[in-house]
């Protein structure tokens, strides 16, 4: 087991958000987390990367009970975040923002994580002398899930990767994603696009009102009538 939540309650003052939510991903799994709007899955993501306390429950990362640690030292086990707005720093390169990224690790290694990097994202490497801020809407988003991987994650969370991006950025930012998880490092997402984000997850969860609603197989929730109608809206 990677990563394990475990019926986890949590909220924002006297707001209870998460009402007991519970989730697993194994080593190298791809995991789409969807719900409605307000359900709480930035939330969960936030409890989990230790961004916000939990009020109950128990979050374990490869078999360490981690429920509240900070998110540098999860950083350090191996669990990284992407925020739904990236983590990127517009004024600076490409290159000092993935150098950035890798200064968790070692300074002998932080030069070859980044070339790792190139390999892996080549339009990055193109433009690494470009600021980031130059960068189209796709790409800027890519930034930010290499800057995550510059710590040589194991297990990457990510809130939203395609909010906001255009029909053919979605679909670089999926590519990458898929090609990502494909080198051995799972991957937990958050997504709106739940259709294709199910279409591609190993498990899925749909989110209600801070509760577990349905789980499964991404592709056996895609084929669940009753999901379909309550949370995928109309076949398109
Ligand atoms: N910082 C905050 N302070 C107070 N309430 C918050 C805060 N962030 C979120 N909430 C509330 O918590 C609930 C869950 O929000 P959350 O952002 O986790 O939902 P979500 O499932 O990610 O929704 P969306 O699909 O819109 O991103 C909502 O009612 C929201 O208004
Ligand atoms: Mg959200």
């Amino acid at each position: 087991m990677s990563l394990e939540v475990e019926d986890l309650q949590a909220g924002y003052g006297e707001a209870l958000v998460l009402r007991g939510v519970s989730l697993r991903a194994e080593p190298g799994e791809l995991v789409a987390i969807i719900g409605p709007n307000g359900a709480g899955k930035s939330t969960l993501l936030k409890v989990v990367y230790g961004l916000l306390g939990a009020r109950s429950g128990a979050v374990r990362y490869e078999g360490e009970e981690v429920t509240g640690t900070a998110p540098d030292a999860l950083t350090r086990l191996g669990l990284n975040y992407v925020p739904q707005l990236g983590n990127v720093f517009p004024s600076l390169s490409i290159a000092e923002n993935l150098l950035i990224g890798a200064s968790s690790l070692p300074r002998a290694s932080r030069r070859s994580a980044v070339d790792d990097l190139y390999e892996r994202f080549p339009a990055l490497a193109e433009r690494r002398r470009q600021r980031a801020g130059t960068l189209s809407g796709g790409q800027r988003k890519l930034l930010a899930v290499a800057r995550a991987l510059a710590t040589r994650p194991r297990t990457l969370l990510l809130d939203e990767p395609s909010a906001g991006l255009s029909p053919q950025a979605v679909q670089l930012v999926f590519d990458k994603l898929q090609e990502v998880n494909s080198d051995g490092i799972a991957i937990v997402m958050v997504e709106q696009n739940a259709r294709r984000a199910l279409a591609l997850a190993d498990r899925g969860y749909v989110l209600d009102m801070g509760r577990n609603a349905y789980e499964g197989e991404g592709r056996a929730l895609l084929a669940d009538p009753k999901v379909a109608e309550l949370y995928l809206g109309a076949r398109r």
